[in-house]
């Protein structure tokens, strides 16, 4: 369940880090970027010409009235309007398209190192973990990259505007108001702090929610039989309950700001206009620069307020580019070596020596395994449940690599080939298949993507999959659902048989791959499984003797050590040994 990986309360790095970090992904569009911040000046000081205007028209209309007034100022109010309205409306869209395709890029190269890093990467983090921190996280830390800095320059840029206003009418009057808006701002800064642990949690339990809804699909069948409708939903309550709590503890720390402001702020406004009318009567300002004054000062309100919010989002998507970039240098536990040899299929033997191998260091599930199996021959491994069968052969492609020992083909250590085409020498049947949303076709292809009409035909005539086939109203074109869930546990196997049969690759695993089926869907997946071993080097792991009874050699594997190897007839030659013992209980009814 949910992932206990610490969640950090504020950004390490300084500042501009961040902006390096993610500078590759802004770099291409630097030049945009730039100027939609650019743009934010003229944007924030014509903020100020509106309420400057608003002197010479108090002062010559309004007290003069005088009749030569200047008709030029409400159309210039217009115009400004207008211009800004424009300028606003280039630099939002300069903001968002950079900011779309830095978004995009980032997620591209995420997700690029979702796909290299290595199995146990996904088996140690659930879904929502992956999520939140392969998408959710870019999309928080690119709003705080454009976004939130353009905002908060446009305010910065129109405060510096407005003040200056301030002071142009009166330097007096402007003591008093910044003294106030100062203090009413100062609780900003401390509040920020008092947020970031909330927001840290809110994110953690939104990611715990995701798994929620994905265990709840994938294994609504489970939940059924097992009745843990309450079971789940007490979970799910507990999580959403908390987020709840997190809520409303964020309005509680919250809330209270806004109205104390606005207190604040009246005072500092009551406090203006009681000195205001002192410096009018005694003829320091006039009513003209007073009205100015008053405008101004309730137009700063705004985006002062504002940059406090703005600085904490910027705050919290800086936490999101600092887990991006935790990602971005993940270096993938198994990979290519520098010089790495192309392999070209088998041609004289494997050889494990010496393996070794642990999942969590210090448990070894495999010890010393030395194993040799010539090329064109096939093994059988046999065991007790948990004794490391699975392990065994998901050593070969590199699912994960060894602890010690080697794994060799033809004399060459495994890790010296390049994985791509260690893995394309390589067909692997598992006991549960994972089929892609999409037809029968799509998934076939996976196997080759560029085979014919008729490889793909042979194919599901090998896997005996083509009456079925046959029998469909879209045939190769039927869709078979998400995980393909729209077949039946036969036909899923089936069909993965034919996407390996499809890959003609020269080593075949077929780990449990009939172990599921009922007798009659086992004998028809059996006879599939036999053609896909033709002349190939195959490790099989199977329950079915016969498989086994055939196979150039049978290695009992219990406990993770190799207890007996031999022919089927050797070993049970040795009445009191590990495959008789095993043969006794397990197979001998079986068929
Ligand atoms: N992905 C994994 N992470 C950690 N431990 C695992 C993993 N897969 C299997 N194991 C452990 O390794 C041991 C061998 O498992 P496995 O190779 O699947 O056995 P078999 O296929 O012979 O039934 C078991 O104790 C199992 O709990
Ligand atoms: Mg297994």
């Amino acid at each position: 369940m949910a992932s206990n990986k610490e969640i950090k309360e504020s950004p390490k790095l300084p500042f501009m880090d961040h902006y390096k970090i993610m500078w590759p992904f802004i770099k291409p569009y630097a030049f945009r970027a730039f100027l939609a911040i650019a743009l934010c000046i003229p944007i924030g000081a014509l903020d100020a010409v509106v309420a400057l205007a608003l002197k010479p028209y108090m002062d010559i209309v309004l007290v003069d009235k005088s009749d030569h007034s200047p008709a030029y100022i409400p159309l210039l109010i217009v115009a400004f309007t207008i211009v800004q309205g424009a300028l606003n409306y280039v630099a939002l869209y300069m903001n968002e398209w950079v900011g779309s395709k830095i978004k995009t890029d980032v997620k591209r190269a995420l997700f690029k190192k979702l796909l290299a890093l290595e199995p146990a990467y996904c088996e140690h983090n659930d879904s929502g973990f992956i999520l939140q921190r392969f998408s959710t996280d870019v999309d928080s830390a690119c709003v705080g990259l454009m976004d939130n800095v353009r905002l908060f320059f446009s305010r910065i840029c129109s405060s510096i505007a407005l003040v200056g206003v301030l002071i142009y009418n009166s330097w007096q009057l402007s003591i008093i108001a910044i003294v106030v808006l100062t203090c009413a701002l100062l609780p900003l800064a401390k509040v920020r702090k008092m947020i970031k642990g909330v927001v840290q949690n809110t994110v953690k339990e939104n990611a715990v929610i995701v798994t929620h809804y994905n265990e709840t699909c994938a294994g609504n069948k489970t939940i059924a039989s097992y009745n843990l409708q309450k079971q789940i939903f007490d979970k799910y309550d507990t999580t959403i309950t908390k987020l709840f709590k997190l809520t409303i503890k964020m309005v509680q720390k919250t809330g209270w700001m806004t109205p104390m402001m606005h207190v604040a702020v009246s005072i500092g406004v009551g406090g203006v206009i009681g000195y205001g009318s002192y410096l009018i009567v005694n003829g320091t300002i006039t009513s003209g620069n007073f009205v100015s004054f008053i405008t101004a000062l309730i137009m700063l309100y705004t985006p002062i307020k504002n940059i406090g919010k703005n600085f904490s989002a910027v705050q919290v998507s800086f936490l999101a580019i600092e887990r991006i970039f935790e990602i971005l240098k993940l270096k993938p536990a198994i990979t290519d070596k520098k010089d790495a040899l192309t392999l070209k299929g088998i041609k004289k033997e494997i050889c494990f020596k010496d393996v070794c191998f642990s999942y969590v260091p210090g448990t070894l599930v495999l010890k010393n395994i030395n194993l040799k199996v010539k090329a064109g021959t096939t093994t059988a491994l046999v065991g007790n449940s948990g004794g490391g069968k699975s392990t065994l052969v998901n050593l070969l492609p590199r699912f994960y690599d060894i602890s010690s020992g080697s794994i060799t083909i033809d004399g060459k250590d495994i890790r010296d080939f390049s994985l791509s085409s260690l893995r394309d020498n390589i067909a692997v049947v598992f006991q549960d298949n994972f089929l892609f949303s999409g037809s029968i076709r799509d998934n076939i292809l996976m196997g080759k993507a560029n085979a014919t009409e008729k490889e793909i035909n042979q194919a599901l005539e090998m896997a005996y999959l083509k009456d079925f086939v046959d029998g469909l109203e879209q045939g190769l074109d039927t869709e078979i659902g998400e995980r393909g869930t729209l077949l039946s546990g036969g036909q899923r196997q089936r069909l993965a048989i034919a996407r390996a049969f499809i890959k003609n690759a020269p080593i075949v695993i077929l780990d449990e791959a009939t172990s599921a089926l009922d007798n009659k869907a086992e004998a028809v997946v059996q006879k599939a499984i036999e053609n896909l071993m033709q002349d190939r080097t195959v490790f099989v792991i199977a329950h079915r003797l016969s498989t086994i009874r055939n196979a150039d050699e049978i290695v009992v594997l219990n406990n993770g050590q190799i207890a007996e190897k031999g022919t089927h007839e050797e070993l049970l030659r040795n009445e009191k040994g590990a495959y008789s013992a095993l043969y006794n209980a397990q197979f001998k009814n079986a068929v």
